[in-house]
């Protein structure tokens, strides 16, 4: 039997800064288990990274060496999901120390500049970029010491990102009830963050806890994160999946088969409006049709105070094979146009939550948003 959250239109908002969060000392063990999608490998001074392209058929880990190859990794979405990113570009500035020893300093903010032109709308890339660039700034050291701060700095970001997602994902325990149906676009579970995942972490800790929860998934065109990633994701999971072609979303509404929508973001403005993986809006105005509860599930690292609303994030335009080359042949006549925006901007007003690290802003505005500053 499912039921219903509470209703967050009427809801008495709460105060994000005085909710106490569950200590993760006290609170009662569980089996979460994250997946992550890379790994600093002190051996060989390189990442290990899971090629996200080859997934659910293989699994199959790469080794990036220097900025460039981390650089064409982000492009390509060999990594990809806006935690991911940062955290891999992070580490891709300690690969230019790699390369040569002299100017180390001039070189590690050179590779932090170039690494910051791969993608656009994720502002954790370049959340990430800045922390690595104000270690980097006036060292004064060896090439070595530069090395141990700022592996130091990576190291910093991928362990406060995942608990973050594990923080996030025990508060969006209170928005997930037994037998709940919920919907989730794109891929916001473990390889597209630290481990835990953004969207997909309230289904992994309630999961975890014996919450039983299905899940349908849009397969998320056009490169399918959805089919390829999150069913995956699920799968190992042990959750429930249906998956559904994007087109299907509306009439799966209407005919009463979501109770919830989560998805992750890219970036929030000030204002609480959510840029995420195209298709995203559609399914935000959708969900208030049918009033359903629209969630979106970020770290604070994601949230851009810079950008006032969401109209002033930009939108990264994407190939057009990847739209008329999309199933690995050609699906579109030669020479026709088209227009391959890779995200989409969800206004706040059609936002019920935003589930962070630092707890629940309901119904999010500009001074809720601050309020978890
Ligand atoms: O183009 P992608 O695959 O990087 O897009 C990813 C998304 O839109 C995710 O939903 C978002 O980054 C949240 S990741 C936890």
């Amino acid at each position: 039997k499912t039921r219903k959250p509470e209703n967050p239109k009427t809801r008495k908002p709460e105060n994000p800064k005085t909710r106490k969060p569950e200590n993760p000392k006290t609170r009662k063990p569980e089996n979460a288990s994250m997946i992550p999608p890379l790994r600093w490998n002190d051996a060989a001074r390189c990442v290990d990274m899971l090629d996200q392209t080859q997934l659910p058929t293989a699994e199959t880990w790469l080794q990036i060496k220097t900025p460039a190859e981390m650089g064409a990794a982000i492009k390509r979405l060999s990594v990809r999901g806006a935690p991911a990113i940062g955290i891999a570009a992070a580490y891709g500035v300690i690969l230019s120390l790699n390369e040569r020893a002299d100017n180390p300093v001039a070189h590690a903010l050179e590779s932090a500049n170039y690494l910051a032109t791969t993608r656009p709308t994720a502002v954790n890339l370049f959340w990430a970029l800045d922390k690595m660039r104000a270690v980097a700034t006036g060292f004064d050291g060896d090439a070595e010491a530069l090395y141990v701060a700022l592996l130091a700095a990576a190291k910093r970001i991928h362990e406060e990102d995942l608990a973050a997602g594990e923080q996030l994902g025990l508060y969006g325990l209170e928005v997930l009830q037994e037998g709940m149906r919920v919907m989730t676009h794109c891929h916001a579970g473990g390889v597209a963050t630290s481990g835990y995942g953004t969207a997909l972490a309230p289904l992994l800790m309630s999961t975890a806890r014996g919450v039983h929860l299905e899940a349908i998934v849009n397969e998320t065109r056009p490169l399918l994160q959805g089919s390829r990633i999150t069913a995956w994701e699920l799968q190992k999971m042990g959750v429930p999946t249906t998956l559904i072609t994007d087109s299907m979303a509306g009439h799966a509404m209407q005919q009463g088969m979501v109770d919830a929508i989560i998805v992750g973001a890219d970036r929030i403005a000030a204002n609480g409006d959510a840029a995420n993986k195209i298709g995203t809006y559609a399914l935000s105005v959708l969900a208030k049709a049918h009033d359903i509860p629209f969630y979106v599930s970020a770290p604070c690292s994601t949230i851009d105070l810079q950008v006032a609303s969401g109209k002033d994030i930009e939108i990264e335009q994407r190939s057009e094979q990847e739209v008329t080359h999309g199933f690995g042949r050609q699906t579109a006549p030669d020479n026709i146009s088209v227009y391959n925006p890779a995200f989409d901007v969800t206004p706040a007003a059609n936002i019920a939550a935003i589930i962070t690290e630092r707890g629940i802003v309901w119904q999010p505005t500009t001074e809720k948003v601050a309020g978890l500053f």
